[in-house]
């Protein structure tokens, strides 16, 4: 199968490493040069725990430096920047292509359903967490599941050899249906930990060493629990917040990606997050309060930055 990953921050290189360990042919590709110069040069390094590995990988810094057409198109840029990322890329879909969204936040979806039929798309969301310690380094500090599906048409043979190759490749993954659900599921674990931690300039399990901040997620999490009950989406965990807070704790180490966007100057994902939630809430008659607030600090603080 060949793949290619869009997007090779921390998660797009956790994947790629993971796939080319377990020998599928894999590019990754960036805009970020320096990064992808590295990883050239030196290989692909990951650091876990005591573990530091490296491997070697291709990678380009523009989309139209490879050819070929890819079996999969596995999307991890910033929610920002998904219509970029795709309108380079064209030449690398073919019919029976499948692009693949992992990315945090909503809105991802419907843009690659501009460029590509929906029976076409998989969606999904990962609970692994990394950091990009450097250029060409990067720092696995959470691990969890993975979840794929069509967002529309029955899962098939395709998802399944998908599934079949991630499990081979150590990314511990399941098919599924809902992915509405799916997608929302990750939003309030987003939500409830990226734009305070961003904030708060703190690790994600900080957020549970307190109780004003434990008060905090429990009102973000709260208010778009509210919103999603009234969108009829069916959030997958009995107990959201509970699940957000395990994932707080899971990745307790990790600087949460929109901690680790404002520490580098980067625009963040808040408007597909909190931003998204306020405006879903607002459609539909929800006050979310925490979440307005949330949204217009950390972009208050962007241009602090
Ligand atoms: O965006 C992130 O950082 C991650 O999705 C998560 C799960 C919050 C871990 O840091």
């Amino acid at each position: 199968m060949k793949i290619s990953i869009i997007g090779s921050g921390a998660m797009g290189c956790l994947f790629g490493y993971y796939l080319v360990k377990a020998k599928a042919e894999v590019t990754l590709i960036d805009t970020w040069q320096e990064h992808i110069e590295a990883i050239d040069k030196n290989g692909l390094t990951i650091m876990d725990g005591e573990h530091i590995d490296h491997v070697h990988i291709k990678a380009f810094s523009e989309a139209y430096q490879q050819t070929e057409k890819m079996d999969l198109i596995i999307i991890f840029v910033k929610a920002y920047d998904t219509r970029n990322a795709l309108e380079k890329s064209l030449h690398l879909i073919g019919e029976d292509t499948r692009i693949m969204t992992l990315q945090n936040g909503v809105g991802n979806i419907e843009v690659i359903s501009e460029f590509v039929s929906k029976e076409k798309i998989i969606g999904g969301t990962t609970a692994h967490g990394a950091m990009l310690k450097e250029k060409g380094v990067v720092v696995h500090a959470g691990r969890g599941k993975t979840r794929i599906g069509r967002i529309e048409g029955e899962n098939g043979k395709t998802e399944e050899a998908i599934r079949t190759l991630f499990n081979e490749s150590k990314i511990d993954t399941d098919i599924e249906k809902n992915i509405d659900g799916l997608i929302w599921d990750k939003l309030l674990v987003n939500a409830g930990i990226n734009g305070l931690t961003a904030i708060l300039n703190i690790a994600n399990g900080k957020l549970l060493e307190r109780e004003e901040t434990e008060i905090l997620m429990k009102n973000l999490v709260m208010e778009a629990i509210s919103v999603a009950e009234k969108a009829k989406i069916q959030i997958s965990y009995p107990d959201p917040l509970h699940h957000v807070k395990a994932v707080a704790k899971a990745t307790g180490n990790n600087r949460s990606s929109m901690l680790q966007d404002l520490n580098r100057g980067k625009k963040t994902e808040i408007e597909y997050i909190n931003g998204a939630i306020a405006r879903k809430g607002k459609e539909l008659g929800i006050p979310t309060p925490y979440n307005d607030f949330l949204q217009q600090l950390v972009k208050a603080k962007e241009k602090l930055s």
